[in-house]
């Protein structure tokens, strides 16, 4: 057992009471390798924000746990390093169940997600009830999710969006003891957020989406209020990005995802919690296939990843600075 406070970590506590208060959110960003941490805690730093390293149950597959954690507590060492002690939070993004949850908890992590999202109402209370008990045993936080958001979380598919009841919020916080709640308000997750059909153009011709539902967000801030809410699949998806991967021999399509304004908006009100994956997929993978392009010659890693860390910092720092509002918060 290693408990997250050994490590460096915080749990969400201190960090969401403040961001609701504050009328921020906290940048919850997803990696699962060296070049994404060091881009997240250099661009975090830089902007003195406080941060969630985020980890799916595929990325602990992926990267394996015991790397993650040692990642984790080299991640605050690195940012002493750099000179501010920004708080850090390990969190397991969509735990599927308690096994996975418990272990990550046994791990290190500092909060964990149980999305029982996709289960009836009561197997959903239930699930996320066993976790909040044995993850407060150890003061990690735990955030559960009511509404299903299209696309792909983690093995779990769902074609259609089911909007958060904000007459059920209440119930489940109060049955589940979670410390905050993820809701669907017609974000989902990936590059492809909205067909073509759903949007309309601008005089651009740059595809523009239907607006999130800021009047279920109202209600669910009057049903619960000051309790923090954690808004999924907020990826703008960067036509700078989807177009150098274009460019440069990719084939993307029809990519749309969330425009900034309506995350400004989010982060100003209940929203403390901002999760942000696909973006990052999309400029380090623009840069890759960019530097790729341009110097068939190159065939050392750091030649190629070194580009795609500074964009993905950049990136962060942007959105740190001008989106979530979480920059100098730290
Ligand atoms: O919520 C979904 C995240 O983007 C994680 O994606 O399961 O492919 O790592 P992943
Ligand atoms: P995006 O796919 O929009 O980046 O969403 C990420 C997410 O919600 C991770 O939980
Ligand atoms: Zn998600």
């Amino acid at each position: 057992m290693t408990s997250y406070k050994d490590l460096g970590l915080v749990n969400t506590r201190e960090m969401f009471k403040k961001a609701v208060k504050g009328g921020y959110a906290i940048p919850a960003y997803n990696f699962n390798n060296m070049e994404q941490l060091q881009a997240i805690i250099m661009a975090c730093v830089e902007t003195k924000s406080p941060v969630i390293l985020q980890v799916s149950k595929g990325a602990r597959d992926y990267a394996n746990i015991n790397l993650l954690r040692n990642m984790a507590r080299g991640a605050t060492e690195y940012a002493h390093e750099l000179g501010y002690d920004i708080p850090v939070v390990l969190h397991l993004d969509h735990g599927d169940s308690f096994e996975t949850a418990k272990d990550c908890i046994d791990n290190g992590f500092s909060s964990v997600m149980i999305d029982g999202s996709h289960f009836p109402y009561e197997e959903n209370v239930a699930l996320t009830k066993k976790v909040v008990e044995y993850a407060h045993k150890f003061d990690v936080t735990v955030e559960g999710e009511l509404g299903v958001l299209a696309g792909i979380e983690d093995d779990v598919v769902a074609e259609k969006s089911t909007y958060t009841q904000p007459e059920e919020v209440i119930d489940f916080v109060s049955k589940t003891g979670v410390d905050s709640l993820a809701i669907s308000i017609g974000t989902s997750h990936g590059a492809n957020k909205f067909t073509p059909a759903q949007c309309t153009r601008n005089a651009d011709g740059v595809l523009i989406p239907p607006p999130l539902r800021f009047d279920i967000l109202s209600e669910i801030e009057k049903q619960l209020p000051g309790f923090p809410i954690v808004l999924h699949g907020s990826s703008s998806v960067p036509a700078k990005f989807v177009n150098m991967i274009n460019e440069h021999g990719g084939h993307l399509k029809d990519s749309v995802g969330i425009p900034e304004e309506q995350l400004r908006t989010a982060a100003k009100s209940a929203v403390c919690k901002i999760n942000i994956d696909s973006d990052g997929r999309l400029a380090m993978t623009g840069t890759i296939r960019r530097v790729f392009d341009e110097n068939p010659e190159y065939f050392d890693p750091r030649k190629y990843l070194g580009p795609a860390r500074q964009a993905l910092k950049e990136m962060y720092m942007e959105k740190n600075i001008s989106v979530l509002g979480s920059a100098n918060q730290a």
